[in-house]
């Protein structure tokens, strides 16, 4: 039975359902936002202006154009606007925001933070399946402000795919919590994850997103990524993503969200595993 639910993987609208559900549920604030009439009014012309410029240039048909609609009407009853706009616009918000930030660059959040995990001691196992596939990875580090100072009881939030590249809370057949955990730093601002190594992350192809893809002659592929979100108190909260030299699609993201300084070189341990140091910087409020 349990052979038969792991081979299952999540459907576009399975993922697109509950990524939607923890997007609502998730920290105060999102989804209304003030903005400036004359600001609004800018950022809205100049959105549909590139829109007719596309249009205009392509020579786009009135087949086209409805079939665009009722692809558009398909990705929001799919659940899918969560998954679309982080792999392909949120980069361009993180770019932006990254501008301003000093310390460990930040990469796109994507859509599958779930808040409230396990709170853990610094030193310590995420939570696995009995039977959890993968190769062991050990993943140390310090937390520490821009001028070096280390951070103890920093948040550490983590969280991955599984060795099949599924991320608990969005693919049916996972453990509640699997893979996911907020590790707290010790008195020196240090800590270490065992965990195991995630595979590359396929979006959902089943879908309104995946049909976009294919009709495009692109490929769905994310490579393989540790995400992480640091937050001490009195400095700007981090939200960055952790690759694997030499990974699949490390170099052809289709979320665009990879950056040099977050590639990392694990070395062997000796007993089969991996080990890697990291450490986080954070700037100040
Ligand atoms: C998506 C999934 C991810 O795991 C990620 O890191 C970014 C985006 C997505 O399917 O939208
Ligand atoms: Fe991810």
């Amino acid at each position: 039975m349990s052979s038969t639910r792991t081979s299952t993987p999540p459907t576009a609208a399975g993922s697109g359902a509950s990524a939607s559900a923890a997007f609502r549920a998730g920290r105060q604030g999102r989804g209304t936002v003030e903005t400036s009439t004359e600001r609004a009014d800018s950022i809205l012309r100049a959105l549909l202006g590139a829109v007719h410029q596309v249009i205009s240039d392509h020579e786009v048909t009135y087949p086209e154009f409805q079939a665009a609609k009722n692809w558009l009407m398909e990705v929001g009853e799919g659940g899918e606007w969560p998954l679309f706009l982080d792999v392909f616009v949120e980069h361009a918000v993180e770019e932006v925001a990254s501008r301003s930030q000093q310390g460990t660059k930040g990469t796109i959040e994507g859509p599958y933070h779930l808040p409230g995990s396990k709170r853990l001691p610094a030193h310590c196992e995420l939570p696995r399946r009995a039977d959890e596939k993968g190769t062991p990875l050990s993943f140390t580090g310090q937390v520490r402000d821009v001028d070096g100072t280390p951070l103890p009881g920093a948040e550490v939030d983590i969280w991955h795919a599984d060795a099949d590249g599924y991320y608990s809370g969005f693919a049916p057949h996972l453990p509640e919590g699997n893979l996911r955990g907020l590790v707290v730093t010790d008195d020196e601002g240090r800590f270490s994850i065992r965990t195991i190594q995630p595979a590359p992350y396929r979006i959902p192809t089943d879908g309104p997103t995946g049909r976009m893809i294919a009709a495009a002659g692109w490929h769905p592929w994310r490579p393989a990524h540790l995400h992480v979100m640091v937050r001490a108190e009195g400095h700007r909260q981090l939200t960055t993503q952790l690759y694997f030299e030499g990974g699949e699609w490390v170099d052809d993201d289709v979320a665009r969200a990879t950056k040099p300084e977050l590639i990392l070189r694990p070395v062997a341990d000796g007993g089969g595993g991996l080990v890697q140091r990291y450490d986080f910087v954070l700037e100040r409020d």
